[in-house]
């Protein structure tokens, strides 16, 4: 049988680095490829090599045994190749329906007078969610009032508007919790029914063993393998990706926490936060557990002042503290690594230097100019620290691949040297290398240095691995809470769920 898709010994530079080199990869119909690598590996390249994004410096591609050269990605499209990236690209102020047809929607009429059929759009929209098994969504919603795994099944149903014949899936579960998870898998496992080819990317090795069938290994660019999924297994693949075996994922150490550095008291701010009462204490780290919806980031956003509380207090080592927006925050020693790297992490047109200092910029600078040379050995230490995959410290942070850009938002919050840090999912899109090495210096600054954490997980594994105490918050409220020998897969996800939680 002919592969849908032959890629060829693949090369792709950017100004300072070879992204790829000597690559191949091929692609059946109906087959789930899982394409893995570490922070930087080359993944997104080649997949937008694919989709017409990029053009190969050198290597062939053939789709249905015939080369071809994609000159944007309208080409690739044409031929059925349909891409969910790492950032999601819908427009929150659209609807659903406009999404999915957005840039090809179905006209009615002739020449000059074609106007867009609204009533064929909205029906063809409910059609293509239907295919996909999705029958409770309005199509006449505006996207940006939808949750990730909503705003994401938009994304696949915009793809499959073309009749793709390959998906390629960047990272899709990086921002779903457990249950939208397993609907995005029935969806993936009806698409390969019905042969359309999934690349799949995602640094959660578990998903490749439950979804794929091939995997295909990036090392630094280079190509290191394909294999069937059941002739390989987890240490396998971790040695193939960092060319190392990882034994601890979970460096937690033994704490000893000291006096409270947090206390909030019957916090409230309508509608996604309710009498909220928590304490983190020095050296303690705090899992917040919860289901999308459950409004663990807003309460975050609360307590940090980018959204107030209404009512409620807040003690900060044991003095009763007004924050009315993040500078105060910020100048009592709370730091917040947010959820949406995108928008509230980073300034993406500045370079790792910058984004790395914006914390301390106050710090570094006297009276109104900015210390460079203390920003340079700032940001030299970040990139070696969490091993930062840039060619210098001058690097526009948009250029780094999707993990590297996470890790400079977590260097940039703890080169501010907070008392209370709080993490809304840490380590999403992180690798397993890197992910190991971000909670090995988390545990150890709670430990060491008597830093509090507050961190918002998803991850169960994550919350359980690292977390001295568990809280669960369900519908805006805590719901209940664990100590770290309480705390067990069962009770916990028991208390995330309830008959009225099943927030849509
Ligand atoms: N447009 C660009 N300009 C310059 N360098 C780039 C560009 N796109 C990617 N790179 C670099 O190419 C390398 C590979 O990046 P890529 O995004 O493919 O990694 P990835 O495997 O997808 O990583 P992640 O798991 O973090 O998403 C990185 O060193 C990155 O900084
Ligand atoms: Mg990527």
């Amino acid at each position: 049988m002919t592969p849908i898709l032959e890629l060829e010994n693949i090369a792709k530079s950017f100004p300072g680095v070879k992204a790829l080199d000597n690559v191949h990869f091929t692609m059946e119909a109906g087959e789930v490829h899982a394409l893995l690598g570490e922070n930087g590996a080359g993944k997104s390249t080649l997949i937008k090599i694919i989709s017409g994004v990029h053009k190969p410096d050198t290597g062939v591609i053939r789709f249905d045994g015939k080369p071809v050269v994609f000159n944007n990605p309208r080409e690739a499209q044409a031929l059925g190749i349909a891409t969910i990236y790492q950032e999601l690209s819908l427009y929150p102020e659209l609807t659903v329906a406009e999404n999915i047809f957005m840039g090809h929607a179905p006209k009615r009429g002739i020449g000059p007078f074609k106007v867009v059929d609204w009533n064929t759009i909205n029906n063809r929209a409910y059609e293509i969610l239907a295919s996909l098994n999705i029958h409770d969504m309005d199509v006449q919603r505006k996207v940006g009032s939808l949750n990730v795994g909503n705003r994401q099944r938009v994304e696949i149903a915009k793809a499959l508007s073309i009749n793709a014949r390959i998906l390629i899936m960047d990272e899709p579960t990086a921002a779903l919790t457990e249950a939208d998870v397993e609907r995005l898998f029935d969806t993936v496992r009806l698409l390969k029914e019905r042969d359309v080819g999934i690349i799949y990317i995602s640094h959660r090795l578990q998903e490749v063993f439950e979804l794929a069938d091939r995997v295909t290994v990036l090392r630094d660019g280079q190509y290191v393998n394909t294999k069937l999924v059941k002739d390989t297994s987890e240490p396998d693949l971790v040695s193939m990706m960092v060319g190392r075996t990882i034994d601890n994922l979970f460096p937690k150490l033994p704490g000893d926490p000291g006096k409270t550095v947090l206390e909030v008291r019957n916090l409230s701010r309508a509608p996604t936060t309710h009498n909220i009462s928590l304490t983190v204490r020095a050296g303690e780290i705090v899992g917040l557990a919860g289901l999308v919806g459950s409004g663990r980031s807003e309460l975050a956003q609360v307590i940090f002042g980018i959204t107030p509380a209404q009512s409620g207090e807040i003690l900060v080592d044991g003095q009763k503290v007004s924050i009315r927006d993040p500078r105060q925050a910020v100048k009592l020693g709370i730091a917040y690594v947010p959820e949406d790297r995108g928008t509230q992490g980073l300034i993406k047109q500045m370079n790792i230097r910058e984004n790395a200092s914006l914390a301390v910029l106050r710090s570094l600078s006297r009276a109104s100019f900015i210390d460079f040379s203390g920003e340079r050995i700032l940001a030299k230490n970040s990139i070696q620290q969490m091993s930062i995959r840039a060619y210098s410290a001058e690097q526009i942070v948009n250029k780094l691949s999707g993990g590297n850009q996470q890790k400079v938002v977590i260097s940039k919050w703890l080169a501010s040297k907070p008392k209370l840090l709080i993490m809304d999912e840490p380590t999403r899109g992180i690798d397993v290398g890197a992910k190991s090495e971000i909670h090995r210096l988390m545990s150890e600054l709670a430990v060491k240095q008597g830093l509090a954490v507050l961190m918002i997980s998803s991850e169960l594994p994550e919350v359980l691995g690292m977390s001295d105490r568990v809280l669960v918050m369900r519908e805006g409220s805590i719901a209940a809470e664990f100590t770290r020998e309480e705390a067990t897969q069962e009770r916990v996800v028991t208390a995330m769920m309830s008959e009225t939680a099943r927030v849509s």
